[in-house]
């Protein structure tokens, strides 16, 4: 048994404090009757509705994917291209997981999957700084100097100034003339990391997440997914503040 205003957030309906508001106002019914009181405790069984409409409550599923290059990282394409959905059987895809964020279609490592509304507010809520890390191949040997401008942060979008988490350098390869750099970051803004390294004039050859919070690659082959266990799964709700809008 859960309290209503968590299962409503979970199944994606609104935050658990929106969720509260709809339930003090009357909005939600538990098998035919409405409901007001928060703390009001359901089952996965019982009948649902918000604003007169059902509630489908699926079993909450959560997986981490090695997402291959060539790939989109949304639920649906309009370009109709293969989408991580396309990597899951048809058994866990019909438990209507989606991406937790995203990585591009050239990018490839560690994508977390899951029907769980309220994780993924808590994951991607900007406040929250959940680190995330890449291995970035780039073109060119990169100087000293440069990794410490990329480290006090670069401007990108404009006006906006981006500021790693860690920037360390792992590999200088001269003889192909290119470096591999390891970059962490707490957020999350579209092509953050190719951006990033365009500001410092190089070049993205290869791009992969290896690590998102506590969360590696480690013995999930490219392409495939495993689910996460059940105290991964407490260890990502940790991130939950005290009080979240
Ligand atoms: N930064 C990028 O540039 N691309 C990604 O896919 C993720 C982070």
């Amino acid at each position: 048994m859960e309290r209503l205003q968590k299962v409503l957030a979970q199944a994606n309906i609104a935050s658990r404090r929106k969720a509260e508001e709809m339930i003090s106002a009357g909005r939600v019914k538990v098998n035919g009757k409405v409901i007001t009181e928060l703390g009001f405790k359901v089952s996965r069984k019982d009948d649902i509705e918000v604003d007169g409409k059902q509630i489908i409550m699926a079993d909450l599923c959560y997986y981490l994917l090695n997402k291959p290059t060539g790939v989109v990282s949304t639920a649906d394409d309009d370009k109709k291209r293969k989408t991580v959905l396309d990597l899951l059987t048809e058994e866990d895809r019909a438990t209507r997981v989606y991406p937790v964020g995203r990585l591009d279609f050239d990018t490839a490592g560690l994508l977390l999957l899951t029907n769980d509304g309220e994780l993924t507010q808590i994951l991607t809520h900007p406040g929250h700084e959940v680190e995330k890390e890449y291995l970035v191949r780039v073109d060119g040997i990169i100087i000293r100097k440069t990794i410490k401008k990329l480290r006090e942060g670069v401007i990108i979008d404009d006006d906006y100034r981006a500021v790693p988490r860690a920037v360390r350098l792992v590999e200088l390869d001269k003889g192909h003339q290119s470096t591999l750099l390891s970059i962490t970051l707490v957020e999350g803004r579209n092509k953050q990391v190719r951006k990033m390294i365009e500001a410092i004039g190089h070049k993205v050859k290869k791009l992969t997440r290896v690590r998102y919070d506590f969360l590696t690659l480690e013995g999930v082959e490219r392409g495939t997914y495993r689910p996460l266990k059940i105290h991964e799964i407490k260890r990502l709700y940790a991130h939950k503040p005290l009080k979240m809008s």
